[in-house]
């Protein structure tokens, strides 16, 4: 009965983690998964979410289930965190917000919304893109293409492309816009770009879907980071957004995130919730409790709210703090070659340009383990560990 079932390959992020897991050596370093670490590469919990914590257990809850669009006082703060507090989108109702599972979940859920709805549509994701967009939408049997993103000679934004790309979309597809940090290039477009980009989802009629897995971590400030899909909503354009509260809160395995529609009226956005809830009933009935009582409380709590922006700052700063120290050790080794891109790039990822045989170089000699696309997540490098990754970058390029 099974035996026509292949063995399917191990997924091109997470599969890192399991080598790396499997892996004896001594020296090994994990690149490869965007996760949180401390100095010590130990993962880390906020001190925000224990202080949460301790609150959610203080008052004893239950675990019943939640309704299918999730925990209202989470539902109230996702969007708060997505539109800022008090935005006109808010007050007048129009945003539909499901409680989905953290990123890959809600975007699925959106996927399945435009296989139903927008049917024939197709979806535009950027070249390169995170690995789990091209599965996500394929496996809902949606159509995708590429538009182009990365110019590897500027190692910058291919804006030209970009918008050739999208210009030459059908009226009504779908666009996946990351929005901000965009992963794994860690190349955003600037203000003004955003501003070209919404006029012409204006003109075409292009669906833009916001992918907003890093608020937080391209700037260290979560109001400066919504920048983009605040000023498509405030421009009048209809959004799909999905957010992720892994990186922002670090509650990765709590599976905390969102499905945001913000829409034209109070009436559509009820009836496409009520679409959302159908879909998501059938997919996992409802979404996990704690990690949404924490984000709530977070987010809700005014003191929390200040500690948590702290406590954000401090991890996008070590992460700035180690790109700076990479880029001078790989300077200082390899000086014929422009490394200045490192510390361009922004959000938890470098795009390094290593092929994927000099991928394979860094991980089977050097142990150094990280996506064959070429991207390292700095969020897993330290200091003391900073000569050695240069090392080994210098002796793959070289070879
Ligand atoms: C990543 O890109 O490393 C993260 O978003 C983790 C994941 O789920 O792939």
């Amino acid at each position: 009965r099974f035996a026509d079932v292949a063995q399917a390959p191990p997924d091109p992020i997470l599969g890192v983690s399991e080598a790396f897991r499997a892996s004896t050596s001594p020296s090994k370093l994990n690149l490869g998964v965007g996760a949180y670490r401390d100095e010590d590469l130990k993962p880390v919990v906020l001190s925000v979410v224990k202080k949460a914590e301790a609150k959610i257990f203080s008052r004893n809850e239950n675990k019943e289930y939640l309704s299918i669009e999730g925990f209202e006082p989470f539902r109230k703060a996702t969007l708060d965190l997505l539109l800022g507090a008090g935005h006109p989108a808010i007050k007048e109702g129009r945003a539909a917000v499901i409680q989905s599972l953290s990123g890959t979940g809600s975007l699925r859920v959106g996927a399945a919304f435009i296989a139903r709805f927008l049917k024939g549509s197709t979806v535009y994701i950027s070249n390169p893109t995170w690995g789990n967009h091209r599965n996500i939408f394929g496996d809902e049997g949606v159509k995708w293409e590429y538009y182009r993103y990365f110019d590897p000679e500027t190692v910058g934004l291919d804006f030209k492309g970009l918008m050739e790309d999208l210009k030459a979309a059908p009226q009504g597809s779908v666009v996946v816009l990351h929005g901000c940090a965009h992963n794994p290039t860690g190349v955003d477009p600037t203000p003004e770009q955003w501003a070209a980009i919404a006029d012409l989802c204006q003109e075409r009629n292009l669906l833009p879907f916001f992918d907003v897995a890093y608020q937080g971590f391209a700037t260290g400030d979560l109001d400066k980071d919504a920048f983009a899909p605040r000023l498509f909503v405030d421009r009048g354009l209809e959004i799909m957004v999905s957010q992720s509260y892994s990186k922002n809160l670090g509650l990765y395995g709590e599976r905390v995130g969102a499905l945001v529609m913000v829409l034209k009226d109070k009436e559509t956005a009820t009836r496409c919730l009520s679409q959302l809830k159908r879909l998501a009933r059938a997919l996992y009935s409802n979404p996990p409790t704690h990690g949404a009582r924490i984000a709530a409380e977070v987010v809700n709590d005014s003191e929390l709210f200040e500690e948590w922006k702290g406590e954000m700052r401090g991890m996008a700063g070590r992460i700035e703090r180690v790109r700076g120290e990479l880029q001078r050790a790989l300077e200082a080794k390899c000086p014929d070659k422009d490394w200045s891109f490192i510390t361009k790039q922004i959000g938890m990822f470098s795009f390094t340009g290593l092929t994927p045989s000099q991928v394979d170089n860094m991980t089977n000699k050097h142990q150094v383990y990280m996506t064959r696309d070429g991207r390292i997540s700095l969020a897993g490098l330290n200091s003391a560990k900073v000569e050695y990754l240069a090392n080994a970058i210098v002796d793959s390029v070289r070879n």
